[in-house]
């Protein structure tokens, strides 16, 4: 009887931690049916036909044909045969509403950068400092073509900031074609939104060294430089890597200047460039910056790999040279190009474009400056505005190709200075 009695107990005991168990399996199979749903439904809502027709919708399925257009246009080639350009694949709020034909956008001042999907994930601080209109050109071949094409696509639809203000463009090997990512459902799978986007970028981060892309190709950043600068019509291009940023406010310090002060024709606007230890914060103004350069964790741009390449910015002149006033941007002096400077600056639109045979490391942004240089231009220093590059360039850190690379753009460095010979003839500079 008392055993018995027992045994019952027993029994209810475990038929009740049956029906949890049951209950939690069913609870369970819902959940993850409805997480499969609602994946499905982002998926939908990102390219299905949708029938929905508010004007987020509306907005949305313009975006999207908006970028089948410019897939199925299939891109054109650059002047070499080997890359294929597919300018504008995504358009900004900003570039949308400029008005056609009314030329060049007078007050604006538009970033330029170039990168692989590798260090995409920077475009969130880049924005988050710069706030105003970017153009980027990605390079992109083989798998990540698609990878890209989705990326910067979902990137559009999902961020609110990068939609209003940011421009994309795609280069790829000219063998090479992107399409629209409607195939690709892997690569949308679990992104709902911004954040989600970034993650994705973050787990493809590192895949591959500085220019070291790929047995056989070559990071075209000449040519991709000139496809972001080309891409915007502002009257002022600041053209960077995609590892930098520049200081707080700069857009609208840089505007109120040339309001005040319009530039010589022949004048470009440099920002000097430092490097910061990869654990620190990036400084926003002046004294901040100056303040980390003090202790060491902020140097000179390439002070390791090249430090003659940045030495004619004159970093203790700039350091020590107080502003006017806290805002107040303006030039802290003027110098002619000296070898082998190598400046990052804010130049008006017109400025000769970047030697696109240029390819891969060495020589690419020094060429240009030469030219510059050559064809009568000015380095105009200013005095609170800078460019910082994330991380300190060490020796060893390079991709095992990288000094022939340099080699064979030292060659082509050398013929392309014969060639200004011809293009300038009268001018008295050489470099
Ligand atoms: C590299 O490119 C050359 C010429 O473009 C081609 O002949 C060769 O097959 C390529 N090699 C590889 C490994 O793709
Ligand atoms: C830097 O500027 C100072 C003047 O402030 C000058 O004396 C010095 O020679 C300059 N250095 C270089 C490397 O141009």
């Amino acid at each position: 009887m008392h055993f018995s009695k027992k045994c019952s107990v027993f029994k209810v005991i475990l038929s009740a931690l049956f029906i949890v168990a049951l209950l939690q399996l069913i609870y369970l199979s819902f959940l993850s049916r409805f997480h499969g749903k609602q994946q499905r439904y982002k998926y939908f809502e990102l390219f299905g036909g949708g029938s929905k027709r508010n004007a987020h919708q509306t907005e949305k399925n313009s975006k999207k044909e908006h970028l089948r257009y410019s897939l199925s246009t299939g891109g054109i080639f650059d002047a070499s045969g080997q890359y294929r350009v597919y300018r504008n694949l995504v358009k900004s709020d900003f570039s949308t509403n400029q008005k056609p034909g009314s030329g060049t956008s007078t007050n604006t001042l538009v970033l330029a950068t170039h990168t692989t999907i590798n260090n995409l994930h920077h475009l969130d601080s880049l924005l988050e400092r710069w706030k105003n209109p970017l153009s980027i050109a990605i390079f992109a071949h083989g798998q990540d073509v698609k990878f890209a094409t989705a990326l910067v696509y979902a990137l559009s639809i999902f961020c609110p900031h990068i939609q209003a203000l940011v421009d994309f463009h795609l280069v790829c090997p000219s063998e090479e074609t992107a399409s629209f990512p409607e195939q690709d459902r892997e690569h949308f799978s679990g992104l709902e939104d911004c954040a989600g986007v970034f993650a994705k970028l973050g787990s493809h981060r590192d895949k591959y060294k500085n220019y070291a892309i790929g047995s056989n190709i070559s990071y075209p950043n000449n040519l991709l430089r000139n496809v972001a600068r080309s891409g915007t019509d502002a009257a002022f291009i600041l053209v960077i890597d995609m590892d930098m940023v520049p200081s707080d406010s700069l857009h609208q310090q840089f505007l109120d200047m040339v309001a005040r002060r319009r530039p010589n024709t022949e004048e470009v606007f440099v920002l000097p460039a430092f490097e910061i230890r990869h654990t620190r914060k990036l400084p926003a103004t002046k004294p901040e910056l100056v303040q980390l350069y003090q202790v060491g964790e902020v140097r000179p741009f390439y002070e390791e790999l090249c430090p003659r390449c940045q030495a004619p910015t004159n970093y203790s002149r700039w350091v020590n040279q107080h502003e006017h006033g806290p805002d107040q941007l303006d030039v802290a002096y003027t110098l002619n190009w000296v070898d082998p400077w190598e400046p990052f600056y804010i130049s008006a639109r017109s400025v000769p474009l970047y030697d696109e045979n240029f390819r891969q490391y060495g020589f690419n942004r020094i060429s240009q400056a030469c030219e510059l240089h050559i064809a009568g231009y000015r380095f105009s220093v200013l005095n609170s505005a800078f460019v910082v590059h994330r991380g300190f360039k060490v020796q060893g850190e390079f991709h095992s190709r990288k000094d022939e690379e340099n080699r064979r753009n030292r060659v082509l460095f050398r013929s392309f200075k014969e060639g200004l010979k011809t293009k300038y003839p009268t001018s008295p500079r050489r470099c």
